[in-house]
């Protein structure tokens, strides 16, 4: 038997890249699914053929041989089931974003971060990606210093999900915190502080417009711009677009300091590049120092076995390998409760900001975080 043996909560289109990824680890295997819904459940079998599959989330976690647990259900299920875990059998977690959804939340949090004994690891992959993992480590040399970073997002527009839960902001939280709390999580690492204002504007301006459930239109986003003031004086802004699938790469990162600039160029999946333009694109990482002047290119590729096995860049892999450090040798999480908490509530504030036309300032700030 494996040393890392997982129990899945929610095995939808998420939930299999993390199947897929953790097939890839030696010391790791999946022994456990709790799927609701019957073809995400089929598809999940047919992934781990040795995986029992079970009709709750108790019934996970009174299998003895789960050792850890992911949670990849719906976003709103995330704190409620996390609580039900704590209540039952406190396990290691490692926790698809958004952590939480509803503002009115934080008190949960706050009780379910006191009392769960064990690590809790937040789901945020930017981070690992390849290009933006070397954009992390360079930067400091390349900008002498960041003074601006800048994230740039123009994407697809947001899936077709299981009930289509991630077509409301009651579900889904709100794009600011879906989608971009990845981003804000990857300010804060790049800013090694915290947050001091928040502004922000957005809405819905094309997509999912003609779109019914139940008689309800979606009420999620589709675009917006924040910017976001550090501690320390860094300044960040999101670019978020989510009708512009046709663009050449879907991230483009880049920090700026007194010495230069160094950015980061992402593609978007692979599966979704048109095959008739050839090879996607490969990720690559750019600095441009001031002096002497002039950009130096340097293709960062993804291993093409990681990119099979997911949408994002290789990420979900680096992120499980991580994971297993933390089951199996005990050391701390790179992505904790309190992360999770700052990048969700920093899109809460960014969605408040774009509503009521104001900054989200300190103590406001302070007001909704860990
Ligand atoms: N880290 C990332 O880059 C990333 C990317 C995509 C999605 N996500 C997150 O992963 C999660 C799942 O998203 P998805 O895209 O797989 O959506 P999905 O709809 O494809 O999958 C969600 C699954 O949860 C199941 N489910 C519903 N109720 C459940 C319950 N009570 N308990 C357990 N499972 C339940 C659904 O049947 C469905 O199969 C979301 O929180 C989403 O934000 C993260």
């Amino acid at each position: 038997m494996k040393t890392v043996r997982y129990g899945i909560i929610g095995c939808g289109m998420m939930g299999q890249e993390h199947l897929r990824n953790i097939a890839l680890l030696p010391q790791a295997e999946v022994v456990a699914i709790y799927e609701p819904d019957a073809g995400m459940r089929a598809q999940a079998q047919a992934l781990v053929p040795g995986a029992v599959m079970v009709g709750s989330l108790a019934e996970v976690l009174a299998v003895e041989a789960v050792n850890c647990l992911l949670i990849a259900s719906p976003n709103h299920l995330h704190l409620p089931q996390l609580e039900e875990i704590a209540a039952i059998r406190p396990l290691p977690v490692l926790c698809e974003k958004p952590l939480f959804t509803d503002p009115a939340d934080a008190p949960r949090l706050a009780a379910l971060r006191a009392a769960y004994p064990a690590p809790i690891w937040v789901a945020m992959e930017y981070r690992y990606m390849p290009p933006v993992a070397h954009l992390i480590t360079q930067a400091g040399v390349a900008t002498g210093g960041i003074k601006m970073l800048s994230i740039r997002e123009h994407r697809f527009p947001f899936l077709e999900k299981v009930g289509d839960w991630n077509r409301f902001n009651r579900n889904s939280g709100g794009t600011l915190v879906e989608k971009c709390c990845h981003f804000f999580d990857l300010m804060r690492l790049v800013a090694g502080c915290n947050p001091v204002q928040i502004m922000a504007s957005g809405g819905q301006a094309v997509n999912h417009l003609d779109e019914e459930y139940s008689g309800q239109r979606p009420d999620i986003w589709d675009h917006a711009y924040v910017i976001v003031d550090f501690e320390n004086g860094m300044r960040a802004m999101l670019e978020l677009c989510m009708f512009a699938e046709g663009a050449r790469y879907q991230e483009e990162i880049s920090a700026v300091g007194p010495k230069g600039k160094i950015e980061c160029l992402v593609p978007g999946p692979g599966r979704f590049w048109p095959a008739h333009l050839g090879p996607a694109p490969v990720p690559q990482v750019i600095v441009s120092p001031r002096n002497p002047a002039g950009p130096m290119v340097l293709d960062v590729p993804v291993d093409p076995n990681l990119l099979a096995a997911g949408d994002h860049n290789g990420s979900t892999f680096y992120q499980h390998r991580g994971f297993a450090d933390v089951v199996a040798h005990g050391v701390r999480p790179d992505v904790g409760l309190d992360d999770g908490w700052w990048a969700v509530a920093m899109g809460m504030a960014a969605q408040l900001s774009a509503s009521t036309g104001r900054a989200i300032g300190a103590e406001e700030l302070r007001a909704m975080t860990p």
